[in-house]
C-alpha cells in the first residue's frame, strides 16, 4: 500500500527539497548512491571491478528544466568516460542514462535529448564501452524506442530498457527481440495507471517470465535486471533451454541491494552487473528504491527521528 504514496512523492517538489536538506538523510542515501561527485565513484568502481563485478554507470537526475541543465547532465557522462579511460576497463564499466535528463520533456524535446545523448554514446564507444537507455514513465517510451533506434543505426550495441509491468512490452519485445538489440528486462518502478500496466505483482512476475522468453530465443543479448530470487532463477533455465552460454547474456542487479547475490552470481561464472548511481540530485532515484521496499522507509524513518 505505501509504494503508490512514496511514488508519487517522488514527483513532489516540496518534498524533494524537504528531503535532500535534511542532514540525516545522506547516510541512508548512501545505501544507494555511494557517492556525489566523479572522485566519490572512481573508487567504487575499483572495488567493485577487482571483486569480479561490473558496472553499468548512472549519473542521477531526471525532469530537468531548462536546456542548460540537459547540457550539463551530457558533460557530467563525458566527465565521466574521461576519467574511465586511463582505467581500460572497456564494457566492464558501461552507462545508464535517464533521455529525461538529457531534456526529452523540453520544447523539441526528442531532438535536444538525441543531440545530447549521441556525443555521450560517441565517447563511451571510443573506450570500448556501451549505454544503455533506462525506461521511464509509460509517456516517454516512443519518444525513447526512436533514440534508441537512431543511435543504433550507428552504435549497435547502444541498449534500452524495457518494463515488464506495460501491457506494450511483449511487442516491444518481439521488436527488439528480432532487430538483435541488447535489452535490459525489469519489472518497472513508475507509478502507472491501470490502462497501461499490470498492478498486481503476479502479473508482473508472469509477463516478465513470457518477456523473458521472448528475448531469450531472440537475436539479441538479454540483461537480466532483477534481485528476484524466482526470476533469476528461471532465467538460468529459460537461458539454457534456448542453448545461450553464459556470455551470451547477463544479470543486473542495483547497487546497495542484494549484494552477496552479486558476488555468488559472478562467482558461478555469470556476468553480473552493478547498476551504480551517483551525484547530487539523487532523490527521485532514492525514493523509487523506499518505494520497491516499504521497510526502507521505517529505516529512513527512524534514522530521521534518531533512533
Ligand atoms: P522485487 O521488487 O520483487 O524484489 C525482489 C527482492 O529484491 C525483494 O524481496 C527484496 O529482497 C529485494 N529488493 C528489491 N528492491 C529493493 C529495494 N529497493 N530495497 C531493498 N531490497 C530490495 N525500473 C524502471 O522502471 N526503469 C529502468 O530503467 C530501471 N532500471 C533498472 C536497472 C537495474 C539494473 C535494476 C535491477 C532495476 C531497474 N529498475 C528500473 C527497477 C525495477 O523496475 C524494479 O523496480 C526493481 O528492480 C525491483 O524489482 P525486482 O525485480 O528486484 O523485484
Amino acid at each position: 500500500m505505501l509504494g503508490p504514496v512514496i511514488l508519487a512523492a517522488s514527483r513532489s517538489d516540496r518534498l524533494r527539497r524537504l528531503v535532500s536538506a535534511a542532514p540525516v538523510t545522506r547516510p541512508v542515501v548512501d545505501r544507494f548512491i555511494p557517492g556525489e561527485n566523479v572522485d566519490d565513484i572512481v573508487p567504487v568502481v575499483r572495488e567493485l571491478t577487482d571483486k569480479g563485478l561490473e558496472l553499468t554507470m548512472d549519473v542521477v537526475g531526471e525532469d530537468i528544466t531548462t536546456p542548460e541543465q540537459a547540457a550539463a547532465a551530457r558533460d557530467a557522462y563525458l566527465e565521466l568516460i574521461d576519467r574511465l579511460k586511463p582505467m581500460e576497463l572497456g564494457r566492464r564499466a558501461e552507462m545508464s542514462v535517464k533521455l529525461s535528463m538529457f531534456g526529452q520533456a523540453l520544447p523539441g524535446g526528442h531532438e535536444l535529448a538525441l543531440a545530447n545523448v549521441r556525443p555521450v554514446v560517441e565517447a563511451a564507444d571510443a573506450i570500448g564501452t556501451t549505454v544503455t537507455l533506462d525506461a521511464e514513465d509509460h509517456t516517454t517510451l516512443d519518444s525513447m524506442f526512436a533514440v534508441h533506434e537512431e543511435l543504433r543505426r550507428d552504435f549497435p550495441r547502444t541498449g534500452c530498457v524495457i518494463q515488464a509491468y506495460l501491457f506494450r512490452t511483449e511487442a516491444d519485445a518481439r521488436r527488439l527481440a528480432a532487430s538483435g538489440s541488447r535489452v535490459r528486462l525489469v519489472k518497472g518502478a513508475y507509478k502507472e495507471p491501470a490502462s497501461v500496466a499490470y498492478q498486481d505483482r503476479h502479473e508482473i512476475d508472469k509477463a516478465y517470465v513470457r518477456v523473458l522468453r521472448t528475448l531469450m530465443e531472440g537475436e539479441g543479448y538479454p540483461m537480466v535486471g532483477s534481485h528476484d530470487p524466482r526470476l533469476v532463477a528461471i532465467a538460468q533455465e529459460l537461458a539454457r533451454r534456448a542453448g545461450r552460454k553464459q556470455d551470451e547474456y547477463e544479470f543486473q542487479m542495483l547497487y546497495g541491494i542484494r549484494s552477496e547475490e552479486h558476488l555468488r552470481l559472478a562467482a558461478e561464472g555469470h556476468r553480473m552487473r552493478v547498476y551504480t548511481a551517483y551525484g547530487t540530485d539523487w532523490y527521485g532515484y532514492f525514493m523509487r528504491r523506499l518505494a520497491e521496499k516499504p521497510a526502507n522507509l521505517r529505516f529512513f524513518a527512524r534514522s530521521v527521528v534518531g533512533r
